[in-house]
């Protein structure tokens, strides 16, 4: 949908943005997030060819947008700018007016969806339509810009810190009202944002930079999970993990490799090895190493030294997934009463094995990590 080609941006000598390549899929909400004078604002504006990259190339539908009209290429594009760019002597109804009468839509249809889109951002018309933007504060200001942004009917959106000067409620209102129309009219939209809760909130995708490079380019749940870098890691803070704890998976809780034993082995060779490995239960693994049992020290202590796993296992047992989230896993847990319960990938083999003390060292190298980090 918006490809961008090793596009690179010189200021006279100076690099800002290093070669950048991204693809950004149709119907996708991606987050440009980093510090200050990154080259957030610097990206968005050579979508619309408002800034020209010194080299490289942006495809917009495929079409390397270097050999298209600017006009015609702004007015399919919705754009929030940076402290909103209301056009001062228009009144909001004219604002938000002006592109789909440029387009030749129908004026009944104009003014419904006017109406339509300010109540969605939290402004009632028949008080503010006939406003200037200058009697409007400058979070309601924001709001109409947002509302411009969809007025355009679009299929691409860049929305530049739109949300910067709301108060959290709003703010928070808003996040929720621009995912839910962005599923419903299938938008394209980059949102550049500073604040890593909001990206992580409404993105599918968020890109990170920092002096013109992308640091990382993942959903939420990966760069919250495996931050490609110190800095990335720095930026989201290890406190994320403890704020989302869905974000923890079976296989960053589990003890990797549990104690096991196969089915042609005895009840003494059983007792053994809990033993040597100080363990009270073994899982019971065929030669594929697929979870079928399971022996505890409980139940095979007073049995015949001789008799072979597979005749006194324990069947049916319990397994998560590794993908199964700590949520999850402590609900089963705890639904079943059980104190430990094993790990299997798809193919059923076991690997790993999930206790109440694997859970709170898991737990407490994220809460050393968190000191270390503050
Ligand atoms: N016309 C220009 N001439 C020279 N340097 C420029 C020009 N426009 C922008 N820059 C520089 O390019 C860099 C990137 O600017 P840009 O506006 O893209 O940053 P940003 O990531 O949007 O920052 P912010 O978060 O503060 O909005 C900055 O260091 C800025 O000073
Ligand atoms: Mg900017």
């Amino acid at each position: 949908m918006i490809e961008f080609k090793n596009i690179v941006k010189k200021y006279r000598n100076k690099t800002i943005i290093k070669p950048f390549s991204i693809d950004i899929e149709a119907g996708q909400l991606v987050v440009f997030i980093g510090p200050s004078g990154c080259g957030k604002t610097t990206l968005l504006k050579m979508i619309n060819k408002l800034i020209h990259p010194s080299a490289g190339k942006i495809f917009v539908n495929g079409k390397d947008i270097s050999t298209m009209d600017a006009i015609e290429l702004r007015r399919n594009i919705g754009y929030v700018i940076q402290n909103t760019g209301l056009f001062p002597h228009m009144s909001i109804r004219e604002n938000l007016e002006l592109i789909p009468k440029l387009k030749g839509e129908d004026p009944a249809k104009i003014a419904k969806k006017t109406e339509e889109l300010l109540k969605v951002v939290g402004l009632n018309p028949a008080e503010y339509l006939d406003r200037f933007p200058k009697e409007l504060s400058g979070g309601q200001q924001q709001r109409v810009g947002v509302a411009r942004a969809f007025s355009t009917d679009s299929d691409i959106i860049l929305m530049d810190e739109p949300f910067s000067a709301l108060d959290p409620v709003t703010r928070n209102s808003l996040q929720d009202e621009l995912v839910q129309m962005q599923k419903e009219l299938n938008k394209t939209i980059i949102f550049v944002t500073h604040d890593m809760d909001e990206a992580i909130k409404i993105a599918d995708k968020i890109c990170i930079l920092k002096d013109g490079d992308i640091l990382q380019f993942d959903t939420p749940e990966n760069i919250l999970k495996n931050p490609a870098n110190e800095f990335v890691e720095g930026f989201i803070g290890k406190r994320r993990v403890w704020n989302n704890p869905e974000l923890l998976m079976a296989e960053d809780i589990m003890i990797p490799n549990p104690v096991k034993i196969t089915t042609k082995r005895t009840v003494l060779q059983a007792i053994e090895i809990m033993k040597s490995n100080k363990v009270d239960s073994l899982m019971v693994t065929d030669k594929n190493n697929i979870l079928i049992g399971l022996v505890t020290l409980k139940g095979i202590q007073l049995l015949n030294r001789n008799s072979e796993i597979d005749s006194v296992m324990e069947k049916n047992v319990l397994a998560v997934s590794e993908e199964s989230n700590l949520i999850s896993i402590l609900a089963t847990m705890n639904e079943h009463k059980i104190g430990y319960v094993p790990v299997i990938n798809h193919s059923k083999q076991l690997t790993g094995l999930i206790t109440r003390s694997s859970i709170l060292s898991a737990l407490s190298s994220q809460l050393i990590d968190l000191e270390v980090a503050f």
